[in-house]
């Protein structure tokens, strides 16, 4: 069984993908960490993320870097989504994320193209979103929480800047797949949006027997 969790920056994908994990078993896979792991060791290349030669040489990273803390920061984020709009960089990656995905047993991942391109045939499919105002408070908490001096109009900008990129790139755009249920977060807590997203499955599993 695979099931596909899409949505933008902040939108609560990755709790919700890990809470999926844990009630149906399922082992998860962050599909935004390998783009960040390019975006990385473009960064410790000194290449230029916008450069698609550049790009691509740094999808050969050493998986050591998946567990860098570096991976979590905004920055390495935005290095993520410029390197992601390259072809062959998507192309790159683009096995790594099959496999996990048909691996026995099955999968979840998150991401922004995984009910569209890496599983369009996946069992399940979410879209999670959330307004960018929300989207920008939770950041700001988190930044807070984590002893940083958070700015709310830069972390706006920022969001708003990676959502344009995310979703107008030519390749793989971010956008809800065919037959993926909306899952909107804004005005829900984390216990209430993953109740929703298990029912959302649960229904879309019993369509699928
Ligand atoms: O989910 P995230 O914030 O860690 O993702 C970082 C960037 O990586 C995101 O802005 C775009 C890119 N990405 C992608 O293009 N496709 C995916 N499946 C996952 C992430």
């Amino acid at each position: 069984m695979i099931i596909a969790v899409d949505g933008p920056a902040a939108s609560g994908k990755g709790t919700i993908a890990k809470a999926l994990g844990r009630h149906y078993d399922l082992p998860v896979l962050d599909t935004g960490l390998l783009y960040r792991a390019v975006g990385l060791s473009v960064l410790k290349a000194g290449g230029d993320p916008d450069h698609e030669a550049d790009a691509l040489s740094a999808c050969s990273f050493a998986d050591a870097i998946l567990s860098d803390p570096a991976l979590r920061s905004e920055a390495v984020g935005s290095l993520a989504s410029r390197v992601s709009v390259h072809q062959n960089v998507r192309d790159a990656l683009i096995q790594r994320q099959r496999d996990f995905a048909t691996q026995p047993g099955g999968a979840i991942l998150d991401g922004r193209d995984i009910g569209t391109v890496i599983a369009p045939d996946a069992d399940a499919k979410i879209f999670v979103t959330a307004s960018v105002k929300v989207r920008a408070e939770r950041r700001f908490q988190d930044a807070l929480n984590h002893g940083g001096h958070p700015d709310m109009d830069s972390l706006v900008a920022d969001i708003q800047a990676r959502d344009t990129r995310d979703m107008s790139r030519d390749h793989a755009p971010l956008k809800q797949a065919e037959g993926a249920d909306l899952l909107d977060t804004s005005d829900l807590t984390i216990d209430a949006a993953v109740q929703r997203a298990i029912a959302l499955v649960d229904a879309q599993l019993e369509g699928h027997p």
